[in-house]
C-alpha cells in the first residue's frame, strides 16, 4: 500500500492505495463518491466513471493511483450548487435521460465543453461525446440538453423552470430526475450500509464439463474472507427459473456445467478486492466434455441433453391455416429464403449487483435491480428454504436493463451469503462478468418462403424459424413463439404454415431482450416483401400499403383485429419522408413493424397498485413493476394526477413487498398496460375520497387497492368463447431509413402508434433510443462465442453506437386510440426498434443492389461508415 495525497473537490485529502488500483475504487470506497460510476471498468469506455483530472476528463477506472499523486480531481460533488442546478435541470427539461446511470458521467464533460465559450453544431458536440455510452436516449436528447446548457451559460437564455404540469399529456420532468442527473440517487452499487461484506463468483471456464470436485478450503483460508458457499450450502431448491426451474444458481459436484456463466462458488469477505482473489483460489477439477453448440445439431437425435430437466427441444410454437402448397402454387409470385440474425448483449450500462440485509425480525431485506421483484423473492425464498415472507424485497430502480435482468443472477447467492454469515453482503457483477451471466437475444435462422397475386397482395407464407436458446430455459420459449406469432410481420397473409422451435445448447442463454423475438422474424418477412415488391414492379411503400394491417383484418395468429390499428396512420406518416428521398435519388429503405402489448397467449395477467396516505402528505405508490429507464414511475404519477387532481409532486413510487402486488415482470411492453389501469383504479377510489369532501389530513393512514385483470387472451391454436385473441393489444410502426452518398446511415423517420400520448418527450425519447439500438443490430452489434466463450466484451468491440453515429432522426408519434389502454395508451417500449434493421436492408440494396439477409449487415457501407464492432474474423467460421 501507498499513501496518496491529492486534491478532491478543492479539498487536499490522502489515501492509501495499491498502486495498480483504480482512482474510480478510491473515489468510491474510501470518499463515498456516488457520481462516479462503474459500468465498464476497467474498459475506460464508457465515460460514467469521469473525473476531471487538473481540469481534464479523464475514465476514473482505467486510472490507476499511481498517476495521481499531486493531482487535483474533480466531480461533479465538487461543482457548485447553482451549476449542478442548471445541468440537472437542463437534463430534466430536454428530457436527456431514462434510466440515468449515464448521466452523471455525461453532465460532467458537459460542463467542461460548455465551460469554453465556443459555440458548437450538433454533429460537434455528438463528436465531443464520443468517450461516452448511453445505452437508453439515442442521444438526441441529450444533445438538446448540451444546447440548453450552452445558452444558459453564454447565451444568457435562463431555463424555465420544469412544468409542475403532471397530467396525461403534459412533459413532467422524469421522476427523482435532478438527483439522478447529478449521480446521487442511489443504484444497488451506491448503497452503503454498516457492516457491508463484499461478494464475487466463481464461474465456469467450460461451456461443458463435469465437476469432478470443488475445493475452497485455499479461498476460506485467505485473511479477509468470512464465508465460501457452494450448493453444498443451499437449504432450499437450488434450482430457479422464470418458467422452468432448470437452472442451478450454484452447480454441485457430480453435474455438469452448461455454459460460462454458470456459477461454483460464490465468497463473501470483506473488501471486493480480497472477494475477487478467493474466488480464483476456489478449485474445481472439471472433466471438460463437448459442447453442444449448434441449435441444428442440438434438436436431432441422438444429441447429449443439455439440460437434465428438458430434452433439446426448449419449445416448437405452430401456427398453420389452409393449404400452403396449393395457395403458393397458385400465386403470381413466391419468394424463398434464408434469413439469419445474431446474439446480442444488452449491454445496459448498469451491471448486475444485488444486496442482501439480515433484518432483526428474522427477515432478508433483498434490494434487487431485476424486472420483477416479485419473482426474485419467490425465487431467491425457495433457494433459502424460507417462505417468501422472509424475503423483504425492494427494487433500486436500475440502470437498464431491456429484458436481460428479467431473469436472476446474483440475487440467490447474495441472500444466501447474508442468511449464513448474518451480515448484509453485496455482489456486484464486473462488465465481463456480466456480459458472461446473463441471457441474451436470440440468434435465430429463418427459411421463409411468401407468395403474392400480381397486385402484390399476399397469399401465403411458409416459415421455419430456429432459435438458439442456450443452456437454461429462461423465457426462450415464449420468445420463440412471439416469433413465430409474428412472423407475418404487420401483414394480412391469410394462408400460413410456421413452426418456431427454441433448442437448449452449450451457448450462453438467451432470453427477454427489447422486441422479444419479434426483431428477427421481422428482419425475414420484410425482407420477403422488398423482394415481392420488386417482381411486382411497385414500390416498398406502396407493397406495404397493400398489404398492411387495418382494422377488421386477421393477425398472424389468428386474431381478427377489432380496434387500435394505426399501422395506416404511420404509413402515411412517413409518406413524404420515402417519397422525397427517392424523388432526390437517395438510397431510401422501408419497413413496418408491429409488437404485442401484454404477456397474452393465455397467460392470465394481474397489475396492482396500493395508494397510501402517508403522514408527511405524500401518497405512497406502490406497485411490483420495474422502473429501468422508460419511465413508469413517472407516468402512474401522470396516471395519478389525471384522475385525482392532485400536483405531481404529491406522489412517491414505491416498488417493493410492503403489500402483495405480485402483477409478473416488466417485460412484453406491458407495464403502462398493467400498472397504469392498476393506478387507475386505485387513483379512483381515493378521488371518490376526495370528492366526499375528504383532504388528504384527513385521509392519512387510508390506502386504496387497485387492481386489474387480463384473463381473456388465448394460446396459440386456441379459441375462447369461439374467439382467438392472442393478445390485448398491439403497437404498429413504420420506419424510413435515408442514405447519404457513401451509403452511410443519414436519416431514420420513425412513425408509431402509441395509442395514446401520456408523456411527449419521454415517448419521444424511447423511439430514439429504440433507434439507436436498432441501429446497432443492423450494423455492428454483435456477441458471437467460440466454445461457447463470448469472443469479446468491450463496448467497441461488441458495436455499441456512440453519439456521432447516430443519423438525424424525426419521430412522429400517432394516437390511435386502445380502448382496453389507460386513458387509451399502449406500451411503446420495444417496437421501436423492431423495423429498424429492415428499412435499412431496403435502403443498401436501394443504394448498391446488396441484399443483405444476415444480422449484423457488417459487409455493408453503412457498418464501415462505423468506427466500432468490427472483430477480428480470422476465427469467425468457428464462432456460434
Ligand atoms: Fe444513458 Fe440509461 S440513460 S444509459
Amino acid at each position: 500500500m501507498t499513501l496518496y495525497h491529492f486534491t478532491l473537490n478543492g479539498t487536499p485529502v490522502e489515501a492509501e492505495a495499491e498502486p495498480t488500483q483504480s482512482l474510480l475504487e478510491i473515489l468510491r470506497t474510501q470518499f463515498k463518491i456516488i457520481s462516479v460510476k462503474s459500468a465498464c471498468a476497467p474498459q475506460g469506455q464508457c465515460g460514467a466513471c469521469l473525473a476531471l483530472i487538473d481540469g481534464v476528463p479523464r475514465t476514473s477506472c482505467s486510472l490507476a493511483m499511481g498517476k495521481i499523486e499531486g493531482k487535483k480531481i474533480l466531480t461533479l460533488e465538487g461543482v457548485s450548487e447553482e451549476e449542478r442546478a442548471l445541468y440537472a435541470q437542463a437534463f430534466q427539461k430536454a428530457a436527456g435521460m431514462q434510466c440515468g446511470f449515464c448521466t452523471p458521467g455525461l453532465v460532467l464533460r458537459i460542463k467542461w465543453l460548455t465551460d469554453r465559450a465556443r459555440p458548437m453544431s450538433r454533429q460537434e458536440i455528438a463528436e465531443a461525446l464520443n468517450g461516452h455510452v448511453c445505452r437508453c436516449t439515442g442521444y438526441v436528447k441529450i444533445i438538446d440538453a448540451v444546447e440548453l446548457i450552452y445558452a444558459a451559460k453564454h447565451g444568457g437564455q435562463p431555463l424555465d423552470a420544469p412544468t409542475e404540469q403532471g397530467r396525461v399529456g403534459d412533459p413532467l420532468g422524469r421522476y427523482q430526475g435532478m438527483a439522478l442527473a447529478l449521480g446521487q440517487r442511489p443504484f444497488v452499487a451506491d448503497l452503503d450500509v454498516p457492516g457491508l461484506l463484499h461478494g464475487a463468483l466463481t464461474l465456469s471456464p467450460h461451456a461443458r464439463a463435469r465437476v469432478i470436485s470443488i475445493d475452497t478450503s485455499k479461498a476460506a483460508a485467505l485473511p479477509g474472507v468470512i464465508r465460501v458457499a457452494t450448493a453444498k450450502d443451499v437449504p432450499g431448491d437450488r434450482w430457479v427459473g422464470l418458467i422452468y426451474k432448470d437452472w442451478p444458481c450454484f452447480v454441485a459436484e457430480g453435474e455438469e456445467v452448461r455454459y460460462v456463466g454458470d456459477v461454483l462458488a460464490a465468497v463473501a469477505a470483506e473488501t471486493p478486492q480480497i472477494a475477487r482473489a478467493a474466488a480464483k483460489l476456489v478449485e474445481v477439477e472439471y472433466a471438460p466434455l463437448p459442447p453442444v453448440l449448434d441449435p441444428a445439431e442440438a434438436i436431432k437425435p441422438g444429441a447429449p441433453q443439455v439440460n437434465p430437466k428438458h430434452d433439446n427441444v426448449l419449445s416448437r410454437s405452430i401456427l398453420q391455416r389452409g393449404d400452403v402448397d396449393a395457395a403458393l402454387a397458385t400465386s403470381t409470385h413466391v419468394v424463398s429464403g434464408t434469413w439469419r440474425t445474431q446474439r446480442v448483449e444488452h449491454m445496459f450500462l448498469e451491471p448486475e449487483a444485488a444486496l442482501a440485509m439480515p433484518l432483526d425480525d428474522g427477515r432478508i431485506h433483498l434490494y434487487t435491480q431485476g424486472q420483477g421483484i416479485f419473482e426474485d423473492r419467490h425465487q431467491v425464498a425457495s433457494v433459502l428454504g424460507e417462505p417468501e415472507a422472509n424475503v423483504y424485497v425492494e427494487l433500486v430502480p436500475n440502470g437498464g436493463a431491456f429484458g436481460g435482468k428479467e431473469d436472476m443472477t446474483v440475487q440467490a447467492q447474495t441472500a444466501l451469503l447474508a442468511r449464513l454469515i448474518g451480515r448484509p453482503v453485496r455482489i456486484e457483477l464486473t462488465r465481463e462478468e456480466s456480459v458472461r451471466m446473463h441471457p441474451k437475444r436470440h440468434p435465430m435462422t429463418m427459411d421463409y418462403t411468401v407468395g403474392c397475386d400480381a397486385e402484390g397482395r399476399l397469399t401465403a407464407a411458409r416459415v421455419y424459424v430456429l432459435g438458439d436458446s442456450g443452456a437454461y430455459a429462461s423465457v426462450g420459449g415464449k420468445v420463440l413463439e412471439r416469433a413465430g406469432g409474428h412472423a407475418c410481420g404487420a401483414y394480412r397473409i391469410p394462408v400460413i404454415d410456421i413452426e418456431a422451435v427454441a433448442a437448449y445448447t452449450n451457448n450462453p442463454p438467451c432470453g427477454a431482450m427489447r422486441g422479444f423475438g419479434v426483431n428477427q422474424t421481422n428482419f425475414a418477412i420484410e425482407g420477403c416483401l422488398d423482394l415481392l415488391a420488386k417482381k411486382v414492379g411497385i414500390d416498398g411503400w406502396e407493397m406495404r400499403w397493400r398489404n398492411g394491417i387495418r382494422v377488421g383484418d386477421m393477425f398472424s395468429s389468428g386474431q381478427i383485429l377489432e380496434k387500435s390499428v394505426g399501422l395506416e396512420r404511420t404509413l402515411l406518416a412517413v409518406k413524404d419522408s420515402y417519397y422525397e428521398a427517392k424523388a432526390a435519388g437517395r438510397a431510401v429503405g422501408i419497413a413496418c413493424g408491429v409488437k404485442n402489448c401484454g404477456l397474452g397467449n393465455g397467460a392470465i395477467e394481474r397489475g396492482y397498485c396500493q395508494m397510501v396516505v402517508e403522514a408527511d402528505g405524500s401518497i405512497g405508490l406502490y406497485s411490483g413493476f420495474t422502473e429501468m429507464g422508460q419511465g413508469l414511475m413517472t407516468i402512474i404519477i401522470q396516471f395519478a394526477v389525471e384522475v385525482t387532481g392532485l400536483p405531481p409532486s404529491v406522489f412517491r413510487p414505491q416498488i417493493n413487498s410492503r403489500f402483495e402486488l405480485a402483477g409478473g415482470a416488466t417485460t412484453g411492453s406491458r407495464g403502462t398496460l398493467l400498472a397504469g389501469r392498476a393506478t387507475i383504479d386505485a387513483a379512483q377510489k381515493l378521488k371518490a375520497d376526495l370528492d366526499a369532501g375528504k383532504t388528504l389530513a384527513d385521509l392519512v393512514g387510508r390506502s386504496y387497492a387497485g387492481e386489474t385483470i387480463i384473463d381473456d387472451t388465448t394460446a396459440l391454436g386456441q379459441t375462447k368463447n369461439g374467439k382467438i385473441k392472442t393478445h390485448t393489444t398491439f403497437g404498429w410502426a413504420s420506419q424510413v431509413v435515408v442514405l447519404n452518398e457513401e451509403g452511410a446511415v443519414d436519416f431514420v423517420h420513425s412513425a408509431q402508434d402509441v395509442g395514446r400520448i401520456i408523456n411527449p418527450q419521454q415517448c419521444e425519447g424511447q423511439l430514439e433510443g429504440a433507434i439507436h439500438m436498432g441501429l446497432g443490430y443492423a450494423l455492428t452489434e454483435e456477441l458471437p462465442c467460440k466454445d461457447g466463450m463470448p469472443v469479446a466484451y468491450t463496448m467497441r468491440d461488441l458495436g455499441i453506437l456512440r453519439a456521432k453515429h447516430m443519423p438525424r432522426v424525426k419521430i412522429t408519434l400517432v394516437e390511435e386510440n386502445e380502448p382496453e389502454g389507460p386513458f387509451g395508451a399502449k406500451g411503446i417500449g420495444e417496437l421501436g426498434l423492431v423495423p429498424t434493421p429492415s428499412a435499412l436492408a431496403g435502403a443498401l440494396e436501394a443504394f448498391d443492389g446488396t441484399r443483405h439477409v444476415s444480422l449484423p449487415m457488417r459487409d455493408s457501407p453503412a457498418a464501415r461508415a462505423i468506427d466500432v464492432g468490427h472483430l477480428d474474423d480470422a476465427e469467425r467460421d468457428q464462432w456460434h
